[in-house]
């Protein structure tokens, strides 16, 4: 099949025909029903669209297509040989090359956005106008204005957001979480967090403006301390970029202008700090070899005990324990149940069908970006900076 990503409308629709040819699937291109909350769940499934057939894509899509209450009914990419690809693979009926096109063609409730970074607030508003319910990878926008805009055109338009990533729906997390809420480590002071890896060697974006370390990895420990330790009153970091440039598969040699390597600390109020560090410069195969225990990437330190957690938040493996009179560490929820760092989509699809509610929220999503963009301003200025934002607090009741 000729691929190009300037399609005219005619050959689209001949392409895009072909391909859900190929995969025996019929489905209407380019319909002009547009989905809306009401039809939610009708055949007792939650119609999905997903846009960026990128790296990703290729873990969400196997867990999405597995689920019996999801429908992935199409699939888009700016370079539309990816979406063709990605459609085959998990035999994807409607295929698109950009936003518009998707959102006019076959209905569907839920966008799911996996694109680039720089992507997402543009992608996610033109949805929202649209009346979909958006789940969007990290961040939900570059800006705390645009993102602000995004919660508030959401709720104007009676549909939901959300933003990965998903670690507050893991079991260790909760673990952690009641472990506190019970005084096991009484009061507590103080987190910190590690995620860093030798940097993406697949897309430039990375290390373009709007990527970076920090939105990329350090997200995942900010959303974690965020919600085990409340929300963030204000922020110090630093960030550094250590390579002029990068060789990428997409692009070849790119300037380094995003974080490779940054430091964060985040006051919660009342005195407990946290502090984040994470870097696309970094070793990190001793945490990924052998079956053995897994090295701690969350250790969370009360004044009667302290908690660590093995392996990466958003892959835990258990959480380790001690405290007062039981000095000695003793491994807890070493079992993943259901959870699956892929797994946010289908776990918000299954909120929509059921009504029930979500660990995740819009708030938290957006009071993460803040604390991003303050270390960002930290590092600019020099100053430690204030953060307005708030979610509501404790996750748990
Ligand atoms: N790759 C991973 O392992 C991984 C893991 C967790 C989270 N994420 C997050 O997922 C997102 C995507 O990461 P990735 O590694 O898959 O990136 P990627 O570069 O491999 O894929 C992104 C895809 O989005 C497409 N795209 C960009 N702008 C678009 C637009 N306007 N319209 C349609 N398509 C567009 C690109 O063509 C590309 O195919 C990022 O937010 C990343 O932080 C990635």
């Amino acid at each position: 099949m000729k691929s190009s990503p300037q399609l005219n409308r005619r050959q689209f629709i001949k392409e895009t025909a072909v391909v859900s040819a190929a995969c025996g699937m019929t489905g209407s291109l380019l319909a002009a029903e547009v989905a809306s909350p009401s039809s939610i769940g009708k055949n007792g499934k939650i119609r999905v669209g997903e846009i960026g057939c990128g790296s990703v894509s290729g873990s969400y899509l196997p867990n999405l297509t597995s689920k019996t209450f999801v429908e992935v009914v199409s699939v888009c990419d700016i370079k539309i040989d990816r979406a063709k690809k990605r459609a085959e693979q998990f035999k994807v009926p409607n295929v698109y090359p950009n936003i518009d096109e998707m959102l006019a063609g076959v209905p569907f409730d839920l966008l799911v956005n996996t694109t680039s970074m720089p992507s997402h607030g543009p992608i996610n508003k033109k949805a929202l106008q649209a009346k979909r319910h958006v789940w969007t990878e990290k961040p939900m926008a570059l800006e705390v204005k645009f993102a602000r805009e995004l919660l508030d055109l959401a709720k104007r338009n009676g549909v939901h957001l959300w933003a990965a990533p998903t670690c507050v729906t893991s079991p260790q997390f909760k673990f952690m979480a009641e472990t506190m809420a019970n005084g096991k480590i009484g009061r507590v002071t103080a987190g910190l967090g590690t995620y860093g890896h030798g940097g993406p060697g697949w897309s430039g974006w990375f290390y373009q403006k709007g990527g970076g370390s920090l939105y990329d990895l350090g997200v995942y420990n900010v959303t974690t301390f965020t919600g085990l330790l409340g929300p963030v009153k204000e922020v110090v970091g630093m960030t550094a970029v250590l390579n002029p440039t990068r060789k990428v598969e997409d692009l070849g040699e790119v300037k380094v202008e995003a974080d490779e390597n940054t430091m964060l600390i985040m006051h919660h109020g009342q005195g407990v700090l946290s502090h984040v560090q994470t870097g696309f410069v970094y070793f990190d195969g001793e945490r990924l070899a052998g079956e053995g225990r897994q090295l701690y990437t969350i250790d969370v330190t009360g004044t009667k005990g302290t908690m660590h957690m093995q392996g990466w938040d958003w892959g835990p493996g258990g959480v380790d324990v001690a405290s007062q009179g039981e000095a000695v560490l003793e491994t807890f929820c070493k079992d993943p149940g259901k959870y699956n760092w892929v797994g946010g989509a289908s776990y918000v699809a299954e909120s929509l069908l059921t009504g029930s509610p979500t660990l995740i929220t819009p708030e938290h999503g957006l009071h993460v970006l803040e604390v991003m963009n303050a270390c960002h301003e930290s590092q600019r200025t020099g100053r430690r900076i204030t953060v307005e934002s708030t979610f509501k607090w404790p996750l748990f009741a």
